[in-house]
């Protein structure tokens, strides 16, 4: 009877569902997803991230690979974030595609006011990356919670 139960709930809550059975991480934790392009080569991409990261003090660099830059990001209210840089190079290494992620450590941050997309954000855009030929950022509120709300300081 449960099984039934649970189908049924699954056929109701369909996204919800798909959700829950991919990673269960994403529906207990705030997170943020967003992709960006841009037409400069991916190691350029990594120096102007890390040098970005190490400028701003609330990040804590972590391991640093061509293709992945893992840092640690301390919100003001002593929260922690997980973030993620992770770089694909484009067609003939012209352009590079960057997925950035960052997931929250705590629960009961789940509605955070869109501090994991700022996390991101805020270090693409202080990095001047945003000015990059052909820069574009992509994301919506399914792969960025929070990302309608937030003001990024
Ligand atoms: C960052 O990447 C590592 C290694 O792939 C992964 O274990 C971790 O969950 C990722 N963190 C985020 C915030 O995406
Ligand atoms: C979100 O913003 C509201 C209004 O400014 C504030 O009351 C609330 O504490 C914030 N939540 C978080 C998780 O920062």
């Amino acid at each position: 009877m449960a099984g039934k139960t649970l189908v049924v709930a699954c056929a109701l809550f369909l996204g919800m569902c798909f959700i829950t059975n991919g990673a269960p991480n994403e529906v207990t934790h705030a997170f943020c997803k967003i992709v960006w392009l841009l037409g400069i080569p991916c190691d350029e991409v990594n120096i102007a991230i890390v040098t970005q990261l190490k400028a701003m003090g609330s990040y804590k660099l972590g391991s640093v690979t061509a293709a992945l830059i893992q840092a640690t990001h301390n919100s003001a209210v002593g929260q922690v974030e997980s973030v993620n840089f992770t770089m694909i190079p484009t067609a003939m290494g012209l352009g590079c595609h960057v997925e950035g992620s960052s997931v929250s450590a705590f629960w009961y941050s789940l509605f955070d006011n869109g501090t994991n997309y700022c996390n991101l954000h805020n270090v693409i855009q202080g990095s001047g990356l945003t000015k990059a030929p052909g820069f574009a950022e992509f994301t919506n509120e399914w792969l960025c919670l929070g990302f309608g709300l937030s003001a990024c300081k």
